[in-house]
């Protein structure tokens, strides 16, 4: 991988489809979802009011926050609720088997 930004995430077979997870890249959080072949990366933290989101809590390509229910899209960072508001989303590639994500660490 030589695309400038890009991190070391997961094996690709470590994730399962329709599944979204939680894991940490150097000392940051985020959110792994897998729709088929494709892999989209989001922040843990709902738009709404900052609540941690929950990976179980996903339908299709939704992420439901249990604080007030805001639905949020995985793919895109939509808010359904809330037009002004979006969930964090990073970019992700899968090379060799590997997923990658590009995120810049907040200082
Ligand atoms: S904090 Fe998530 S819906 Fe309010």
């Amino acid at each position: 991988m030589n695309q400038p930004g890009f991190k070391k995430a997961v094996p690709f077979a470590d994730l399962v489809d329709n599944k979204s997870v939680e894991i940490e890249i150097e000392n940051m959080a985020l959110m792994l979802h897998r729709r088929g072949e494709k892999v989209y990366a989001t922040g843990v933290y709902c738009p709404h009011a900052e609540v941690r989101l929950d990976p179980r809590n996903t339908s299709g390509d939704l992420i439901i926050c249990k604080a007030h229910g805001y639905r949020s899209n995985i793919k895109t960072g939509e808010c359904l609720e809330e037009s002004d508001v979006r969930l964090s989303t990073f970019s992700v590639m899968i090379e060799d088997g590997m997923v990658w994500v590009k995120f810049e660490k907040p200082h």
